[in-house]
């Protein structure tokens, strides 16, 4: 039997890149998707492709900044049934020195990454799955996160302050929701090819060498490295693992590494 078979997993920007990436393994290893973004075409595209790779996957439009959407989403994923695993990965970025950063633009980001990460905590709440106390079959939420949540980076000070409150508030939830059995972590990816955030953060050939040499290791991540991540938190395997974050950067948050 697949190793997900007969759990329900919700994405949330599960409809491109990493979270895309995550939403196809979970399918692949027996999981029913269920993948939200903004863009109803896109959540179509990404449920053809989940289906057509021999996976289960339905979804829907909303928005993670608007808690009616947000629960209007969650409700419809767990229609059939409690929510085994939940990814939350929505998240918006771009590079702007803070000087010239309008207090709509940061707003903006904090909006999606950091409220839109409570809201789809806080819907999801109520759909958890919880079939035994602290037997690891429990729900699992795992945000995305990213190293500017530890990490000062210029032009990233939005980025930085969202992605920051987000590993707090994921220790909180942790604290809070561990005697229910729901486990709580992260997962920070380093920089990861062939993806909309790298394309806006490191847009041109230089850029890219410098994000390379920034890692130990030497080179970008792939998106399968970090649903790989992902389904570990979500096993049983990592029963007893909550409120923490994983890093899947290849040493990029190491003391000596180049990242400026
Ligand atoms: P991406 O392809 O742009 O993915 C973002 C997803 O979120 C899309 O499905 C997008 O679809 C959705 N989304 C954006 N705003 C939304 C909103 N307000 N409500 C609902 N959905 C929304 O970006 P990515 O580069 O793969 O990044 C994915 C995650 O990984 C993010 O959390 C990012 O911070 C994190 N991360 C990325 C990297 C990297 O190297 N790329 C590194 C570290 C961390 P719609 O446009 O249809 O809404
Ligand atoms: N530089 C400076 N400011 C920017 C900007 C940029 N590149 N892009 C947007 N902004 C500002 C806008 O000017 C606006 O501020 P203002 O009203 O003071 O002018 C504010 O940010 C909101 O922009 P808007 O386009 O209205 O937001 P949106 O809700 O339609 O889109 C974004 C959200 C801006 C984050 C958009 O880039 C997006 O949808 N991103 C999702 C994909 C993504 O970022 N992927 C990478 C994930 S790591």
């Amino acid at each position: 039997m697949a190793q997900f078979s007969g759990q329900r997993a919700i994405v949330w920007g599960g409809t491109s890149g990493i979270n895309l990436g995550i939403a196809r393994m979970f399918a692949a290893r027996g999981a029913q998707v269920f993948l939200v973004s903004r863009s109803s075409e896109k959540v179509q595209a990404a449920i053809d492709l989940i289906r057509a790779e021999g996976g289960s996957a339905d979804g829907m439009a909303a928005d993670v900044r608007h808690y009616d959407q947000v629960e209007a989403a969650a409700a419809r994923a767990a229609a059939d049934g409690p929510l085994d695993i939940v990814i939350s990965g929505a998240a918006g970025n771009f590079l702007v020195d803070a000087a010239k950063m309008s207090a709509n633009a940061f707003r903006t980001v904090i909006d999606i990454d950091l409220i839109g990460t409570f809201n789809t905590a806080r819907a999801c709440y109520a759909h958890f799955a919880r079939p035994d106390m602290n037997d690891g079959r429990g729900a699992c939420y795992t945000a995305i996160t990213a190293p500017q949540a530890v990490k000062p980076i210029k032009q990233q000070a939005h980025a930085c302050a969202a992605k920051a409150g987000i590993n707090m508030l994921l220790k909180c939830l942790a604290l809070e929701w561990g005697a229910e059995g729901i486990r709580v972590n992260g997962i920070s990816p380093g920089p990861i090819a062939d993806t909309e955030g790298m394309r806006r953060l490191a847009p041109d050939p230089e850029s890219e060498a410098a994000s390379k040499a920034a890692v130990p290791l030497g080179r970008y991540g792939r998106k399968d490295e970090i649903a790989a991540a992902a389904c570990y938190l979500a096993s049983t395997e990592a029963a007893y693992i909550t409120g923490t974050i994983l890093d899947v950067d290849g040493g990029m948050l190491l003391a000596g590494s180049r990242l400026n």
